[in-house]
């Protein structure tokens, strides 16, 4: 990857992370909403939630020992996670899919891929994963889950026929409730493999 290239992107990188260093304190008043007005994801809208720097670069590590071209990303929040995906497309030639529910999000997002000079190789969907993937027709290399985790299940399942025998599942949150049912119904098909990372909290899906 092009040396100017490389530090735009992890400027940008640094930039998120050191922002996001007050989630915690938005998460309170994040959770104190949602106990007084309901679980909505809006109440989310200013909170990063992001994957560690760790799994960022051991994702763009794997993109590029597999050779991963072809990229479905369910949650972008600010898109610190999406651009280390880029980082590893940008090494193999590949493209991005990231949807967002949230629209003020799904903007920042779209503005910081463009300070980081990698807006043309990702394609920001805007809305409810469930529609904005719903005619998604090519095949899919790496897909990650880290958007709400009830829909999971759902969304993984819409999106099977666009796996391939070398596609892999990044699974976050994998400890949470949720997602453990999802992991469960997962597990108890034959078709599918699954790896435990970084203590649980992420599992890896791969096809048999
Ligand atoms: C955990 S955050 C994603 C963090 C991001 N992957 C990162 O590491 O920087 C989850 C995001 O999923 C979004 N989301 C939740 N439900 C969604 C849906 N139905 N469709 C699209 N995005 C959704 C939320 O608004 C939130 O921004």
């Amino acid at each position: 990857m092009a040396i100017v290239k490389e530090k735009n992107i992890n400027e940008v990188i640094d930039n998120l992370f050191e922002d996001s260093k007050y989630d915690h304190l938005k998460m309170m008043k994040s959770a104190a909403k949602s106990v007084f007005g309901g679980f909505k994801p809006s109440n989310f809208k200013d909170v990063y939630l992001s994957i560690s720097r760790e799994q960022g670069e051991d994702l763009r590590a794997l993109i590029v020992k597999k050779n991963i071209k072809n990229i479905v990303e369910f949650g972008t929040s600010f898109g610190i996670s999406t651009l280390f995906l880029a980082q590893g497309i940008l090494e193999t030639g590949g493209y991005i899919v990231t949807t967002e529910l949230i629209e003020s999000k799904a903007k920042k997002a779209t503005e910081n891929f463009e300070r980081a000079g990698v807006k043309d190789l990702i394609e920001v969907r805007t809305g409810d994963a469930m529609e904005t993937l719903k005619d998604h027709d090519s095949s899919i290399d790496l897909l990650l889950l880290d958007g709400w985790k009830d829909l999971y299940l759902p969304l993984f399942q819409m999106l099977e026929p666009n796996f391939h025998e070398g596609s892999i599942i990044y699974v976050d949150n994998a400890d949470m409730g949720d997602t453990q049912a999802f992991l469960k119904t997962v597990a108890g098909n034959t078709r599918y493999n699954l790896q435990s990372l970084y203590g649980g909290k992420v599992v890896l899906i791969t096809l048999k």
